[in-house]
């Protein structure tokens, strides 16, 4: 959703916001501007459409300014159009805001507030430009503290004035910012990514902190302007993680990650010698893990089809009922939990609004709760009691794919920890942790037959329509397919539990909807291979992902693409991999901006 950048140093700034402005393209945007301090004076530039397009309306002025903001807007507010872009000015053009979030209340102060301020956007923000403009009276950090007393809703939010050309004012309620901390320069963004060239000391903003930027340091305040010290922290990433290293699209590049990312995620959380595996991090003693009595995963997209796979080995493994909850429905039900119950919360970004409520409301609840985060220091991270890191490093595809693999990885491995506690046999766990290993190995051999996944792709790319067929534990397979099917390739798809078919989704079977069906070597394989010979019957073309040697898979798909063999709880790790590629080549040959797919954001910092 919306990115920030800000800078206040010794450099210019323009460019240096540009470069950021790029490197938070990833999180989905449809405007962008920026403002810089050139002097007193202020120089404001904004429009629709891409950073390209603001770069040409920049043209050759280049203001010298060494402070300066700027933004990427996702509209949520108002059209996309110059004027609902950020950042927002006041009326007197000295005060600029740029802001991610969504002010609930907006209509009420801007009613109150149009008798005297003129409004030139139809957003939410612009009201907080107003606001602090009408609570100034020379301190910046007061005004902004001021206003934001008056406001209901969520925030990420910076603001430069041009009496105060040192200072930038930054405020956080529940809209992330990080504040990287350089040689007298300083810089706050919505994300890490764009100061990895430049620190890699930051702190995160807390909700209801305010931060004072200026060259000679930063000073936190909570809302009561009382002085909060925070730590500072290292990030892990390098800059040239987050580059697409010579692949044509960072999604291409992520899902080659995999076999890398896949031993990051795993390396010394294995016990072999006892078949099992520590994660440290869960912070639970053994008595208090055998005490659980049910593990609840909330989760949205993408990440709640990795907990659609922990329901399964959960179940199998540990023996512990267990469910899966799309957090966006799970923080307004009447969800009953109690201190027996494990939350995992699952979330890349770690900054997902509705996972990070879900994970507020387990709290509240007294449940035990964790996450399941890639990036390190984000807000789900900081607000459970422990959890796991996947160690899949930058994600900057919209559409995930390695970090989907990691969290099943981190997951399989929490079910042989709770497993090996209750029922798994030592032996079990042992060969449990042998087909692990063997699992990067055959993931590379899956990424080989990229061409011919790209040439099986390319002949359907044409069709409108698609179904996902799974049975078990690749349903959620088969839900994960999809659902990358239609974020980039914009090609209408479903997936169903093959054995649902005859309740009503047979009725849409015929020459003119293909169905892709995963149909390796399980024990649901038999039952899998009688729901395929019924869609052949009904005219679909079939494209099924088998295990390798299987001939029989041969005469029932119209193309098969084949997996090397595992043991079934693993095969989620890799029968998603030719569906990554599947999708990503169909997006291609039809031209997708497969990387940047419309309507999307990477990180939903909004409900
Ligand atoms: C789909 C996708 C999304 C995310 C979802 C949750 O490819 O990426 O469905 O999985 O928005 O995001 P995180 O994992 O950051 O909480």
């Amino acid at each position: 959703m919306c990115g920030i950048i800000g800078y206040i140093g010794n450099r210019r700034a323009t460019p240096l916001l540009m470069q950021g402005l790029r490197r938070l393209e990833y999180r989905g945007y449809d405007s962008a501007g920026i403002a810089v301090l050139d002097g007193n004076s202020l120089f404001c530039e904004r429009t629709a459409g891409r950073i390209d397009a603001l770069k040409e309306k920049i043209g050759e002025r280049r203001p010298e300014g060494t402070v300066g903001i700027a933004h990427t807007r996702w509209a949520t507010h108002g059209i996309v159009s110059e004027h609902n872009a950020h950042p927002h000015r006041a009326c007197n053009d000295s005060l600029v805001i740029v802001h991610n979030g969504i002010i609930e209340n907006y209509r009420e102060l801007r009613a109150e507030l149009q008798a005297t301020h003129t409004f030139t956007s139809d957003t939410d923000s612009e009201v907080l430009a107003h606001l602090i403009e009408s609570c100034h009276q020379g301190n910046l950090r007061h005004s902004v503290a001021c206003a934001l007393s008056k406001v209901r809703g969520t925030y990420g939010l910076v603001v430069m004035h041009a009496d105060n050309p040192d200072l930038l004012v930054c405020a956080r309620m529940g809209s992330p910012l990080v504040i990287g901390m350089g040689e007298h320069e300083y810089f706050v963004a919505s994300d890490a990514t764009p100061l990895l060239p430049y620190t890699k000391d930051v702190t995160y903003l807390d909700d209801g902190e305010i931060a004072e930027l200026r060259r000679d340091g930063v000073r936190i305040y909570d809302l009561r302007e009382k002085t909060v010290h925070k730590d500072i922290q290292r990030i892990e990433w390098n800059d040239e993680q987050a580059q697409k290293q010579g692949y044509d699209h960072f999604m291409l590049k992520e899902i080659f990650e995999q076999p890398v990312v896949f031993r990051d995620a795993v390396r010394g959380r294995k016990i072999p010698e006892d078949g099992t595996a520590y994660l440290g991090g869960l912070n639970m003693t053994e008595s208090q893990m055998r005490n659980v009595s049910r593990v609840v995963f909330v989760a949205c997209g993408t990440a709640y089809h990795a907990g659609m796979i922990g329901k399964y080995v959960f179940e199998r493994l540990a023996h512990i009922p267990c469910e899966v909850e799309v957090a966006s429905e799970f923080r307004y039900r009447d969800c009953v939990l109690d201190d027996r119950t494990l939350v995992f919360a699952i979330s890349q970004s770690g900054e997902t609004a509705d996972t990070l409520a879900a994970v507020r409301e387990a709290r509240r609840k007294g449940a035990i709760v964790r996450g399941i985060v890639n990036v390190v220091g984000s807000t789900i991270a900081r607000e459970t009691d422990g959890g796991t890191y996947i160690h899949a490093g930058p994600e900057l595809a919209v559409a995930s794919t390695k970090a989907f693999t990691n969290m099943v990885a981190v997951i399989l491995l929490y079910a042989l920890q709770f497993g090996r506690l209750k029922h798994v046999s030592l032996a079990d766990g042992q060969q449990f942790l042998q087909a692990h290993f063997e699992i990067p190995s055959k993931m590379e051999q899956i990424l080989n037959m990229n061409d011919e996944i790209a040439a099986v792709a390319r002949r359907y790319a044409r069709y409108r329509d698609f179904l996902f067929l799974g049975r078990g534990i690749n349903y959620p397979v088969a839900l994960e397919g999809s659902l990358k099917l239609k974020e980039i390739s914009y090609i209408h798809s479903e997936a169903y539990p093959a054995g649902e078919m005859k309740h009503g989704v047979n009725a849409l079977l015929g020459p003119d909807f293909p169905v892709l069906a995963i149909m390796t070597k399980n024990q649901l394989y038999e039952k899998m291979r009688s729901n395929i010979e019924e869609v052949r019957a009904r005219g679909s073309k079939v494209i099924l992902i088998a295990t390798e040697g299987d001939t029989d898979a041969r005469q029932l798909g119209d193309d098969v693409l084949t997996v090397p063999s595992t043991i079934e709880a693993l095969e989620p790790l890799l029968n998603t991999i030719p569906l990554q590629l599947f999708a990503y080549h169909a997006a291609t040959m039809l031209d997708r901006d497969v990387d940047r797919p419309r309507n999307l954001a990477k990180s939903v910092t909004v409900e």
